[in-house]
């Protein structure tokens, strides 16, 4: 049996722990081989490969991003990009793909699996703990870790300054990130694409904290929108999946906040800070175990499935669960952090 593994969309901390969870149980315990694609669905695709086996594995553990490298290709736009993939499965006898990606790269194996027959199984990743059908993705606490000792440090130089400090953070559709880490850092506004924000009470909140001679942090993600416009963006790109480059309402809102309450206000943007780096132990252990339950759906031909995390369990739930629907913030959740705001 050879196993092909590629890592797809934006890269995220614990990426390389499910690599080396999948090769070290595959090798060791059911004498598998295995091949690496390059770059997302780029590999396949191309026939890019790269040697996978356990020396190769060794020391990545605490390494962030991606021994496979990774990329946002999508084949099923590419021409004849299924056909391709397929003969490329069969120049490298590669029986069965592992795809460890978010909503688009899973998507993606959900219809190769689906409606191609392509073996699939799906480990789900990104740092915006979007997908549906897990409870977590792997990545999504090394991002909040890094969000949070941020806001951390932003309240002192904030407070020095009296100044109102807006700190944007990732999170395209979903605030996870923002909730998590404005509530852990104890930010005084959190922002998140969910629901649309009325910038005159966010500068309500933003004065009621100078009043008691505190200096206010707001916590915007970067898909979050005001009531009355529309999302800000730095431009119109469209990647292959169709999605457009975001961040800039970081910037938009500082200016807003100074133009209404008169109070300097200057941003800070997180950005790809909060993919690198090492990851978290947390992440560190979730990504090993889905490593590990992976490569077992994989010994029972399991096709078409994702490893998801139920509570502390590994289960295996249909790709096409996770991908059909994104997990938002649950309203309830927002409203029980509004007792910190203002
Ligand atoms: O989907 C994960 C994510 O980190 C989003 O939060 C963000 O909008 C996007 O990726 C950024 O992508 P890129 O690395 O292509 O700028």
């Amino acid at each position: 049996m050879r196993v092909g593994v590629l890592t797809g969309g934006g890269d995220c901390p614990g990426l390389n722990a499910v690599i080396r969870a999948i090769v070290r149980k595959g090798v060791q315990e059911y004498g598998y081989e295995f091949t690496g694609f390059r770059d997302g669905w780029h590999g396949p695709l191309e026939g890019d490969t790269v040697p996978l086996d356990i020396p190769a594995v060794r020391g990545i553990l605490p390494r962030g991003g991606t021994i496979l490298g990774s990329s946002r290709t999508n084949p099923l736009k590419a021409e004849n990009g299924v056909r391709r993939v397929k003969e490329n499965l069969a120049k490298y006898e590669v029986d069965a793909l592992v795809a460890i990606g978010g909503e688009d790269t899973l998507g993606v194996a959900t219809a190769l699996s689906d409606e191609y027959g392509v073996p699939c199984v799906g480990v789900p990743k990104t740092i915006d703990n979007d997908l549906a059908a897990t409870d977590y993705t792997f990545g999504f606490d090394t991002a909040v870790n890094i969000a949070t000792e941020a806001i951390d440090r932003l309240h002192t130089t904030a407070e020095s300054h009296m100044r109102v400090l807006v700190v944007e953070v990732m999170g395209r559709h979903a605030g996870w990130i923002a909730l998590h880490s404005g509530l852990a850092g104890g930010a005084n506004a959190i922002l998140i694409p969910e629901q649309r924000f009325d910038l005159d009470q966010v500068c309500a909140w933003v004065e009621s904290r100078f009043k008691i001679r505190y200096a206010p942090i707001v916590v915007v993600a970067e898909g979050a929108m005001p009531k009355d416009g529309d999302m800000v963006l730095k431009d119109q790109t469209l990647d292959s999946f169709g999605h457009v480059r975001l961040s800039g309402v970081g910037e938009w809102l500082a200016k807003e906040i100074e133009r209404r309450t008169g109070k300097e206000a200057r941003t800070t943007v997180l950005g790809h800070v909060q993919r690198g780096g090492t990851p978290s132990a947390f992440d560190r252990w979730l990504a090993t175990r889905f490593g590990l339950h992976a490569i077992e759906a994989v010994r029972d031909q399991d096709w078409g499935k994702m490893v998801a995390l139920r509570g502390t369990e590994i289960v295996r739930v249909p790709l096409r669960d996770a991908t059909t629907q994104l997990k938002t913030v649950d309203p309830r959740l927002y409203t029980e952090a509004g007792v910190f705001f203002g």
